[in-house]
């Protein structure tokens, strides 16, 4: 790697971040079925049909897990509750299996001196929440707002950050809209409810766990840049809704209590009844953004209904998901999110990381592009900071290989290696890289 810690702020953090349902093992501790057993039970849907039954089996081999991010000299781990382990009927009675699991990992952290980061959703909805209509039920911000209780009574006491929701355009665009993730709807009216009672959610979750003394709270917003694919008026339309309901509803609605023109257009008349008035919930104040960010899009016009547009391939450099890489594009969004956003509050790169096809030869294994990637990144961070943006740390996705959704187990995103089969670890070349730039 090309930096140390001297080149960053003396108090900028280091993270790796992963997610319950892709690493813990589904099947374990009495959690619930959730959506995404029945999407991946759907041929289809993902590759070769594989689920999170098993994953890495995290929730057995947490210890050794937590021995790899201290191992690396980082300072935050970031992970998430699961809501169908916590509760597997999505309202109720509690799993206590369940709760114990968070409660020892938080402990485990802090033993091994580092800071537990957690989010209360990474997509595990309840299948009985999803029978009733998952994120378009108007429900939803009272049993997340419960679920969010239940979870923070028990480890809100310990955790250094949280946030509600990861990335709420997966949540809601791509599973309802593209239908690419669970429930795999392609429906524009379930789209817009979710997006909108997602934030409001979000706001009531925040407003649960200030009820509880807690502290350090914040959103996780994905971020794809849009560029048009060509000189035309009718290209740079495209990028700019692309960028609209991609980018800017989520970030405008939380720090400005508003939605962009151009998103409202096509999504007005499918939103919920009042939902002009849920801005105050929606708008409960944070302590800190986290943005994630991969890849940019090259966006042009197209025949057919709003939004009338579609992605163009385009020339750069493809990681093992066919995303380009352009780390021009974060830098882009750590500014624009602390100039007209979020002004002044930290702002956490939450993930970053590159998908490649690594082999274990001889014990080791070279992934030379995700160390590149991660490097291009953090020169994009530096950059940022330079320019007076409050960046406060970054956070690597992922820890491990895992589950990547509709992918299985094909793509693989981890600083260390999971042998699908034996659940062997074995850190990569970038893990030792990271490792070494972070002892220094
Ligand atoms: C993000 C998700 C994460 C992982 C990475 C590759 O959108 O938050 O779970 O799938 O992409």
């Amino acid at each position: 790697m090309n930096f140390t810690r001297a080149d960053f702020p003396e108090d900028f953090l280091f993270g790796v971040a992963t997610s319950a349902y892709q690493i813990e093992g589904q099947s374990f501790g009495g959690a619930g079925p959730c959506h995404w057993d029945s999407f991946a039970a759907t041929p289809g849907n993902v590759v070769r049909a594989e689920n999170g039954a098993r994953a890495c089996d995290h929730y057995h081999r947490w210890e050794e897990d937590l021995d790899l991010v201290a191992g690396a000299h980082l300072d935050v781990y970031r992970f998430s509750t699961n809501w169908s382990r916590v509760m597997p009927e999505g309202r109720g009675t509690p799993n206590a299996e369940g709760l114990d699991f968070y409660d020892r990992l938080v402990d485990g952290l802090l033993a091994r001196g580092i800071k537990p980061a957690a989010t209360l959703y990474h997509w595990e909805l309840p299948q009985p929440l999803a029978d009733m209509g998952g994120w378009r039920n108007a429900d939803m911000p009272n049993w997340f707002a419960d679920f969010t209780e239940v979870v923070m009574r028990r480890i809100g006491d310990r955790v250094w950050s949280a946030a509600p929701i990861n990335e709420p355009w997966c949540v809601s665009w791509l599973s309802h809209f593209l239908g690419h993730h669970a429930p795999g709807l392609r429906d524009i009216r379930a789209t817009a409810r979710a997006m909108h009672l997602l934030l409001v959610s979000h706001g009531r979750s925040i407003q649960a766990m200030r009820a509880l003394g807690m502290k350090n709270l914040g959103c996780v917003f994905n971020m794809e840049y849009s560029e048009p694919a060509d000189a035309s008026d009718a290209a740079r339309k495209a990028a700019h809704l692309y960028d609209g309901y991609y980018n800017r509803f989520f970030l405008s609605g939380v720090f400005r209590g508003e939605y962009p023109e151009e998103v409202l257009e096509g999504l007005g008349p499918h939103l919920p009844t009042g939902w002009q008035d849920d801005f105050d919930t929606i708008r409960a104040p944070l302590d800190w953004c986290g943005i994630n960010y991969y890849t940019r899009k090259l966006m042009a016009p197209d025949a057919g209904p709003w939004p009338a547009h579609k992605e163009v391939e385009g020339p750069l450099p493809k990681t093992a998901m066919g995303w380009e890489i352009y780390p021009e594009g974060l830098e882009f969004f750590l500014r624009r999110t602390h100039e007209e956003y979020t002004s002044g509050l930290p702002i956490y790169v939450t993930e970053n990381g590159l998908a490649a096809p690594d082999v274990v030869t001889d014990g080791v294994v070279e992934d030379p592009h995700r160390i590149a990637y991660l490097d291009s990144h953090l020169g994009a961070v530096r950059r940022a900071i330079a320019a007076g943006v409050p960046v406060a740390g970054y956070i690597a996705w992922s820890l491990m290989d895992n589950f990547e959704w509709s992918y299985g187990y094909e793509k693989r995103f981890g600083l260390v290696h999971v042998d699908f089969d034996s659940l062997k670890r074995t850190p990569k070349a970038s893990y030792h890289a990271l490792s070494a730039a972070l002892s220094r």
